[in-house]
């Protein structure tokens, strides 16, 4: 089975977060548990952008030391230099340099053709083989960049030193067929990429960062870059939790899988979403607070029988206790009567029919029936027969 590296940038992108702000304490301490996960790259965020960012990553560089610490640069010599500052501890440390490829990025905002692109990302990469082994660089825009300038730039890239490519669909244009084609090109034509990795970082415009990541994978990506949550810039960035179940789920598909702890992903997303203030929608997949409930009568009768029926993976994997089984309009009489016996009652067939249909009438009043209004509801039942 292939091992995908998972490359957290919790830290950076998902920390450009409009409203979040993490302060050293706090990058240090999910740093730590970024490390209990398993994840074997942490970009803890970019040096040059203010001292406290530069202390930051500093601080993660000083307190982990069972995974890589990345701190992001531009294609510049001061940038690189305060990221050598910042990573001089690190017991696993690693550039990440990017420099921007499209046709927009290069008309509109750097002002440079092709050859100077090339010429500045190429400098960058050498000078920052002076301080660092690893080194990742990144094409910014290479989702919407020429497919031949991109090979191009790669086999730079490797020329120069790069030691990981990364291919950032920076802002989530790319469908999966495309994307994937992307890597399959790459493969097939850049001279010397089989002694490098191939990186996916994808965002969440369109709602494809996970399966765009995927796709990379299915096309020979080695690494995945993502956040906790699926946070980061704008709409976000693909939901490391997303990808590691999806390659646990369907390894018969994908033949590959991380080295994450995944009984750690429900803490790690807990703790994520305390630290930034960024709630996790009920409905987002894997750790919102529905992915693993029922309310419909069908699927809890489903549940009570066999597990499977209804879900594709059990809650224990991601550190979770258990299925919760909602009661609510939708529920039936079996789920109601487990119900019950959880709550320490015993009604007899007759007692049993009444109190369900005092429920449904509830039920149909109130979104939430709590475990309280049951007890009301039989409480009452029984005393009055
Ligand atoms: O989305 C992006 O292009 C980035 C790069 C810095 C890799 O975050
Ligand atoms: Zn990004």
């Amino acid at each position: 089975m292939r091992k995908i590296y998972i490359f957290d940038t919790t830290l950076r992108d998902g920390e450009q977060s409009p409203g979040v702000n993490l302060n050293m304490q706090e990058k240090v301490e999910i740093a730590l548990q970024l490390e209990k996960l398993g994840v074997d790259r942490i970009e803890a965020g970019f040096p040059a952008a203010s001292p406290g960012d530069l202390a930051g990553v500093r601080a993660v560089a000083e307190a982990v030391r069972n995974a890589s610490v990345i701190g992001l640069s531009r294609s510049r010599q001061p940038d690189i230099d305060a990221a050598y500052e910042a990573l001089k501890a690190a017991q696993d440390p690693c550039l990440h340099l990017f420099l921007a490829t499209s046709p927009i990025h290069r008309q509109h905002k750097l002002r440079m053709d092709k050859a100077k692109v090339l010429e500045t990302a190429e400098a960058a990469i050498r000078y920052a083989k002076k301080y660092f082994s690893k080194i990742e660089f990144s094409p910014e825009d290479a989702g919407r960049t020429e497919l031949d300038f991109l090979c191009e730039v790669t086999a730079m890239a490797i020329r120069a030193g790069a030691t990981v490519v990364n291919i950032p669909d920076t802002v989530g244009y790319m469908t999966p067929a495309e994307f994937g084609n992307i890597f399959k090109v790459l493969k097939e034509n850049v001279p010397g990429i089989e002694n490098i990795q191939l990186s996916a970082h994808c965002h969440d415009d369109l709602g494809m960062a996970t399966a765009n990541a995927l796709a990379a994978i299915m096309n020979g990506a080695d690494q995945i870059e993502g956040t906790i949550n699926g946070i980061g810039e704008r709409a976000g960035n693909t939901a490391l939790e997303e990808v590691a179940m999806a390659l646990e789920t369907r390894q018969d598909l994908y033949q590959a899988k991380t080295t994450l702890n995944l009984s750690e992903i429900a803490r790690t997303s807990r703790l994520v979403s305390k630290l930034t203030g960024m709630v996790v929608p009920g409905n987002k997949a894997i750790v919102g607070a529905n992915a693993f409930a029922h309310e419909s009568g069908i699927h809890q009768d489903g549940m009570l029988k066999e597990k499977s029926t209804y879900e594709i993976m059990s809650p224990e994997t991601i550190g979770l206790k258990e299925s919760k089984l909602v009661l609510g309009k939708h529920s039936g009489s079996h789920a109601f009567r487990e119900k019950l016996v959880d709550l320490g009652y015993e009604l007899n067939d007759e007692q049993l029919k009444e109190a369900f249909g005092k429920f449904k009438d509830l039920a149909d009043k109130k979104k939430d029936v709590t475990d309280d209004d049951i007890r009301a509801l039989v409480e009452e039942k029984l005393v009055r027969t």
